[in-house]
């Protein structure tokens, strides 16, 4: 529709130097153009009218783009398993979705909407100053695809600029949301005035590039203005000499200087129209790129109903890209309903353990197994649903105590909420903060100790009820109190399913069935 009205606008400016030569032709017939001026005025109405409405058609589809792209392209981000976002800076995934987005959706309202009315409007005013005066026509004609290949020879360094200041730009930002995410290191290692100059420096990078941008595309304007004025003045030579030999009137002379003056805004669109769409692509490749990134490994079909809650490792191998072997060959079997220990030095993979069985990575070779059937066979959510995973690294939404609790369960009451912070030992001391279970806890629960974080992720993760908990070292930051609390009381927490539990601490160690250690790609039971 924006196109359409776009032409109707194209086919109404056409009439006006023709509006232009027949008043000209009234007046120098001494004659008083009453109903001409009156449907000239008509016109210019319908013409505002219809810049009205492609502001308004043009501004729609490009809120429209952005909200739709925009979605589409944190859908997929959503979706990309975490080693893609592990192998990336997060400003410069953020820049994807801003920037980018921002650009495609402005070259597709700024620029390829109007393309086809643009053509419109120059083929049209072309066809018209032919009928008036063919040579002159044709020699209009000719200059038009002349300047546009000067005006794209100006604008060839567009491209790789515009792409590398994006690029800078992205950099840019990906420092300030890392710096400013990690202040606390920042000023306790006194680094404040090497981040600044940091900063300051790809600041500076990023206008560096954009004023080698400006300057080609404040040439533009001028250069285009220059050359459409030379051509009017061009067509006043040309149509004087015309009208001194008699083959041209002055009503058609002044229709064509007008028809000259209309061409030269297109024109230069146009020119203008070559220097987008280089940036576009740059744009539109990264999107692409994105896009055709593959999600996470998710073709599992079988339902999950009820889980007995048995894993076992077959022959697993894994090793995290351009790392060595983690593991050749786990085989491990944890029983339904067992309570497993597992200890290990740092490094030794354990968490890793904890991502595989949440199917954060795929093993490389070997299967895992639920109740005898290979993960893979589930669905990503059907399985995940069934497991709570306590990690060791905890992450909390910026929002309420209660928000972050129940989180782990769709629809979570009150009560529920309540429930699993006492069975995590949380309860207490929400109920100390200063709006209990309605305080917020700043950019990743800022505002609590560690040890408090870690009772509100185990919380969270005991709403869920799952078949199958992972501990993390969860109780790590506990005090002793707290963890010998927990203990004595998650007995029949840990009766009703399958615990994996990570821990050094010989208090949680106690709590399994059985105590594995990880060594050396090796589990072995520990007696
Ligand atoms: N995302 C990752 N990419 C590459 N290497 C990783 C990644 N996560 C962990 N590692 C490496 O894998 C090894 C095992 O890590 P992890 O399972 O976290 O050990 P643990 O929990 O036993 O301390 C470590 O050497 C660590 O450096
Ligand atoms: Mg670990």
């Amino acid at each position: 529709m924006a196109t359409f009205l776009l032409l109707v606008d194209s086919v109404v400016t056409l009439t006006m130097p023709w509006f232009a030569g027949r008043v000209a032709q009234s007046l120098l017939q001494g004659l008083v153009p009453d109903t001409l001026l009156l449907a000239w005025l008509a016109i210019m109405a319908v013409q505002a009218l219809l810049a009205f409405g492609n502001n308004v058609a043009l501004g729609q589809i490009s809120a429209h783009v952005v909200a739709d792209l925009g979605s589409r392209v944190y859908d997929h981000l959503q979706a990309l398993p975490l080693s893609w976002h592990q192998e990336r800076k997060r400003g410069e995934i953020l820049a994807l979705l801003t920037n980018d987005v921002w650009r495609l959706s402005g070259f597709l309202t700024g620029t390829l909407t109007p393309l086809l009315p643009l053509l419109f409007t120059c083929a049209g005013a072309l066809i018209l100053l032919m009928r008036i005066q063919p040579w002159i026509g044709l020699a209009v004609a000719l200059g038009v695809p002349l300047l546009i290949l000067i005006l794209k020879m100006i604008t060839r360094q567009l491209r790789p600029l515009a792409n590398a200041s994006l690029r800078e730009d992205a950099i840019k930002y990906g420092i300030a949301e890392q710096n400013l995410a990690s202040l606390p290191i920042i000023k306790a290692f006194t680094r404040e005035d090497e981040e600044s100059a940091r900063y300051a420096a790809q600041g500076n990078t990023v206008r560096d590039l954009e004023v080698r941008q400006l300057r080609i595309t404040s040439a533009l304007t001028p250069a285009v203005r220059w050359v459409g004025a030379a051509a009017v003045l061009g067509l006043l030579w040309l149509g004087s000499h015309g009208i001194a030999t008699g083959t041209l009137s002055a009503p058609a002379l002044v229709s064509l200087l007008l028809y000259g003056l209309l061409l030269t805004q297109p024109v230069s669109q146009l020119a203008g129209v070559y220097g987008q769409i280089q940036i576009a692509r740059g744009s539109a490749r990264r999107l692409l790129d994105l896009l055709s990134e593959s999600r996470e490994p998710d073709s599992g079909q079988r339902p999950l109903h009820s889980v007995r809650g048995e894993i076992a490792f077959e022959s697993v191998a894994f090793s995290y890209p351009g790392r060595p072997p983690l593991f050749a060959a786990i085989d491990w079997r944890v029983r339904a309903g067992e309570t497993v220990a597992i200890t290990g030095a740092n490094g030794a993979g354990k968490s890793t353990l904890a991502q595989l069985v949440m199917r954060f990575v795929d093993p490389l070779a070997g299967t895992i197994t639920l109740d005898g059937v290979d993960l893979r066979e589930f669905s990503l959510p059907q399985l995940r649903a069934r497991i709570g995973l306590v990690s060791q690294n905890v992450l909390l939404f910026n929002a309420t105590v209660a928000h972050n609790i129940g989180y782990g369960r769709y629809a979570a009451s009150q009560e529920q909420i309540e429930q699993a912070a006492r069975a995590a030992h949380a309860h207490d001391f929400i109920s100390q903060l200063p709006l209990a279970y309605e305080t917020i806890i700043g950019d990743e629960g800022i505002r609590l100790s560690g040890g408090q974080k870690q009772r509100i992720a185990l919380a969270r993760a005991l709403i869920k009820d799952p078949a199958i908990l992972i501990l993390d070292e969860a109780t790590a930051m506990f005090d002793p109190e707290g963890e010998l609390g927990f203990i004595a009381e998650c007995r029949d927490l840990l009766e009703k399913r399958t615990v994996i539990i990570i821990s050094h601490r010989p208090a949680s160690l106690a709590l399994a069935n059985r105590v594995l250690r990880l060594e050396q790609g090796e589990l072995a039971e520990v007696h």
